[in-house]
């Protein structure tokens, strides 16, 4: 990369025809859902925000206090002219952590779903660090990925923080951890934020916020598809619902009908009983086993792994055997 261009964008970013096509699919099924990928469109993104601030919202504050106790030796993880990759980067708050105390990292590589964000962020950054390069991908790093091969001089630290990674089914968390190693070699690592399997209680309250912020991002979704796609649904006909679901380590969030309610998307017709509810969210929770478990089956070496006191939230560090 010439001197002077320290920015450039690599547009991977799927089609409005995914959205349309993956909303109508996913409420047909009986189990109606929504991928919480679509979550984050501005208005979403700016809700997301509001949430890692949230006081019942530990994770996000937990998971920065682990980096900054960790800042140096995670630094020691980057060459000389490191490159810094980030699943899910989003508005890259936690990165700044890592920016501010380590000059091994020259390339930044922020990779997110949402166009806006890393827009917003990258131009944010590029003030503030002024010898930083950034390679900016917009992707949905969901399902299948190559990550194009980018010039770069040092190793890869790549990092999936704020527990993104629970997000996925166990399955397909295996095939993203895969898909994010094949980048990698030896010496490079990938650190992954996990939430841990806690008291019910604690969980719940994270994703029942008393100020209802939780709530409005869970019904952007359906403002989303009334803004983006040709729709009459009307966010409220529904309310927010979420809970712990024990037996699959999992919150979930759904969005249920107050009413009998019919509405269509883009001239497909769809009907919902009262109680009724679109699955939006899954966000699973791991004990420090079962994450053990998962990188073992990945082929994966654990060099690290730090909590913290409460032992809520934990950051792997990662190496391929
Ligand atoms: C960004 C997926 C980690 O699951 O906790 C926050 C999203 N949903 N509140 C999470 C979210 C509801 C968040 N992740």
């Amino acid at each position: 990369m010439a001197s002077k261009e320290r920015y450039r964008n690599v547009d991977l970013k799927p089609e409005l025809k995914s959205f349309r096509d993956e909303v109508i699919a996913g409420l047909s099924e009986k189990q109606k859902r929504i991928s919480p990928k679509f979550f984050y469109d501005e208005e979403g993104s700016k809700l997301f925000n509001a949430i890692t601030r949230l006081e019942e919202y530990y994770p996000t504050r937990t998971e920065a206090s682990i980096l900054s106790a960790h800042k140096e030796e995670i630094c020691n993880l980057f060459s000389d002219h490191g490159a810094l990759f980030e699943y899910g980067s989003g508005g890259s708050f936690k990165t700044e952590i890592l920016l501010d105390s380590c000059k091994r990292i020259d390339t930044y590589v922020p990779i997110d779903i949402s166009s806006f964000y890393l827009e917003q962020s990258s131009k944010k950054l590029l003030v503030k660090y002024p010898s930083l390069k950034i390679i900016s991908i917009a992707l949905d790093y969901s399902g299948d990925f190559t990550i194009p091969m980018l010039d770069l001089s040092g190793n890869i630290v790549a990092i999936f923080l704020g527990s993104s990674l629970g997000n996925f089914e166990p399955e397909v968390s295996k095939t993203f951890m895969w898909n994010a190693m094949e980048n990698l070699d030896e010496k490079d690592r990938l650190l992954v934020g996990v939430d841990l399997v806690k008291d019910k209680d604690v969980l719940e309250r994270a994703y029942n916020d008393k100020s209802g912020v939780t709530a409005a991002f869970n019904l952007n979704l359906l403002k989303r598809i009334r803004r983006e796609l040709r729709s009459d649904i009307n966010p409220e006909d529904f309310e927010h619902y979420a809970f712990y679901n024990d037996e699959m380590n999992r919150i979930e969030m759904h969005l249920r009908a107050k009413k009998d309610i019919h509405f269509s998307v883009d001239q497909v017709k769809i009907t919902m009983k009262k109680g009724e509810t679109i699955h939006t969210e899954n966000s699973y929770k791991y004990s420090v086993d079962q994450f053990t478990e998962l990188a073992r089956q990945n082929h994966l070496e654990i060099k690290h792994m730090w909590c913290d006191a409460k032992n809520y939230f934990a950051i792997f560090v990662l190496k391929k055997i």
